[in-house]
């Protein structure tokens, strides 16, 4: 009798418990009427920086307001200006988040200390671990592939199916590619060198830059509006760009988008590269619980989808779909690689780009 007593005891004494945490994981997602949080210092909003400038993701803001009725402050900006402007800043910043593209730049944001990791069984569980930092700062939420587009009419595309048949021969003064001073070629470059080693990478630049039809200038889109005008056949760019493309108000880029053709490349052998948008919780958040719950938010099925389509990318959550043009372009092999990587070989890049010359 005594004994079932005391387990009776011990069990109520975990029910309370239990009752007690409950209550307080209520109290995190409820605002009091003065807009403010009942955890914490957060008030029942939280302050956004993004390099994004689509008008559906207002939408889903919205949407998250309307679920947790905390209210997202939108500042816009260029992704570059936006980390230099979280520098400035510093710990006086009113920033909760940034969202930024391309997992170089989410590396830089966090060796300067910028961001600060969130431990949380959603982001990892939505998210697969290559597409977000080892020490959990930055998070992928979508995905794009840099891509080879080519002139149907004026290319076998048999002759060119990875990153190095753009060096070959057959394509002297063939190659349109944008500048080295962005981003997204020195990511392409960070991750040859971290699947190949330095010297192979440093030779794949080289065979680029003379096979280049002109000096870079431009965009991605720009490129593959150079190959539709003749100036060259093949075009390195991100997969958007040419949904974007595919898709725009402006007749001239729909029928410059139509004569090519998409090679993902290396599929028989590294995969094709790809990176992110993704976004970080920042060192001075104010809104730090708010900010968490937005970010699952966004990892979330749904979100996800909206997210993604929005800018013609891949979600990064592997249960949601790919929208359909994107379907059109068929599966295909990734680099294997987490995406830190891009960051760790970035300076690399650059010292290679700027030997051999790549404007
Ligand atoms: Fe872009």
């Amino acid at each position: 009798m005594k004994k079932q007593y005391v387990l009776f005891s011990i069990i109520a004494m975990m029910l309370l418990v239990l009752a007690a945490c409950g209550g307080n994981n209520n109290e995190e997602s409820q605002n009091n009427t003065d807009g403010s949080n009942t955890t914490g210092d957060d008030q029942g909003e939280i302050n956004l920086y993004t390099g994004r400038h689509y008008e559906t993701d207002q939408a889903l803001y919205d949407q998250f307001t309307d679920e947790t009725g905390i209210k997202v402050n939108v500042i816009k900006g260029k992704d570059d200006e936006l980390i230099a402007r979280l520098e400035r800043e510093g710990k006086a910043s009113k920033a909760d988040l940034l969202i930024t593209a391309d997992a170089g730049r989410l590396y830089r944001a966090k060796t300067q200390e910028l961001l600060q990791p969130v431990e949380s069984d959603t982001l990892t569980n939505n998210i697969p671990e290559k597409y977000r930092d080892p020490e959990n700062e930055w998070f992928g939420l979508t995905k794009r592939a840099r891509i080879i587009a080519y002139h149907k009419e004026r290319v076998n595309p048999d002759d060119i199916q990875s990153y190095e048949d753009l060096t070959k021969d057959a394509f002297q003064d063939k190659v349109l590619i944008r500048s080295s001073s962005n981003i997204y070629n020195q990511s392409l470059l960070a991750s040859l060198i971290a699947l190949n080693g330095e010297p192979d990478a440093k030779t794949w630049a080289e065979g680029v830059v003379d096979n280049m039809a002109r000096d870079p200038k431009g965009g991605d889109r720009d490129q593959a509006i150079a190959v539709a005008a003749g100036e060259g056949d093949v075009a390195v760019m991100n997969t958007y760009y040419l949904g974007k493309m595919l898709n725009a108000e402006d007749e001239e880029q729909v029928k410059a988008a139509e004569q090519l053709g998409v090679i993902f490349p290396n599929q028989d052998s590294t995969g094709t590269h790809v990176n992110i948008s993704g976004i970080g919780l920042t060192t001075s958040s104010p809104n730090k619980d708010n900010a968490i719950l937005f970010m699952e938010f966004l990892t979330k099925e749904q979100a996800q989808e909206q997210f993604a389509k929005a800018n013609y990318e891949y979600p990064v959550n592997p249960n949601v779909a790919v929208a359909d043009l994107l379907e059109s372009w068929g599966s295909f092999k990734e680099q294997d690689l987490n995406l830190s990587k891009l960051g760790e070989f970035n300076n690399e890049a650059i010292m290679i780009m700027n030997e051999i010359g790549w404007k």
